[in-house]
């Protein structure tokens, strides 16, 4: 469905991305998992379209995504929640998922928004409250809840655990897998939590330096010794990895 061949990409004259070569299949959840500074973020602002691609292709269905501008590229049912969730604080919740529909069918805005607050009753509850008086897990959940106010087939998640407490980590991970499993909705997960996001994928790979090291399936990864001494061990919020 997803498919990114050879890409490369960088801030002027810093290369970040050296050739990736991956693929997210329909309906499957694949995770990306990596260092800080590896590349991740990267790799999905570039598959939005800024950073431009200095070489390589992103391909959606088959069609050549690499140069659409932004907005075109989630008309065509791409959505990407940022790192760091960068909600608008100042705005309400509700005014946040509008900002969300800003390039959909204004039609569809009642039944998205109904679909998204039946995912997260918490944000129902605080529709008209501001989005930078929220939790952190709140802020999450809207980050999210506002990529699915497109439509997108395909979501991409840029460390949504990240700086939340390990409950509320587990709580995002299940919405992420019912968002997947009942709404079809294929995920593209980058993670520096490896132990949760390997858990849930179908597929995972491993970044380091701007290339993939190593790819197979979320159970194999777990298991590969090197990932558990690298990415694992200590970092399981303790919970124990076998
Ligand atoms: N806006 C930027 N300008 C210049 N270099 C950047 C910028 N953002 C990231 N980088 C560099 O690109 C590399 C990859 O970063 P990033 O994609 O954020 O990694 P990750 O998400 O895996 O932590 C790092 O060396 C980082 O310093
Ligand atoms: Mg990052």
């Amino acid at each position: 469905m997803l498919k990114i061949e050879g890409l490369c990409a960088g801030y002027g004259r810093i290369q970040a991305l050296h050739g990736i070569d991956l693929d997210v299949p329909e309906g499957e959840i694949v995770t990306l998992v990596g260092a800080n500074g590896a590349g991740k973020t990267t790799l999905l602002m570039s598959i939005c379209g800024a950073p431009h691609a200095s070489a390589g292709r992103v391909l959606l269905d088959g069609e050549d995504i690499t140069h659409l501008p932004t907005h075109q590229i989630i008309r065509r049912g791409l959505a990407h929640s940022p790192e760091g969730r960068r909600i608008f604080p100042r705005m309400s919740v509700l005014e946040n998922l509008q900002m969300g529909a800003a390039q959909s069918d204004p039609r569809h805005f009642d039944q998205d928004l109904e679909r998204v607050l039946a995912l997260f009753p918490r944000l129902h509850e605080r529709l008209t409250q501001r989005g930078g008086t929220l939790s952190g897990g709140e802020q999450q959940m809207l980050a999210i809840g506002r990529a699915l106010m497109s439509r997108p087939r395909v979501l991409l998640l840029d460390e949504p655990s990240l700086g939340l407490a390990p409950l509320v980590v587990r709580h995002i991970f299940e919405i992420i897998a019912a968002i997947n499993r009942e709404q079809k909705v294929t995920v593209f997960l980058v993670e520096q939590n490896a132990f949760h996001a390997l858990k849930l994928a179908h597929r995972g790979h491993v970044m380091v330096n701007g290339k993939i090291a190593l790819s197979g399936t979320g159970a194999e990864l777990l298991a590969n010794p090197e990932i558990r001494a690298h990415y694992l061990e200590g970092g399981t919020h303790g919970e124990t990895a076998s």
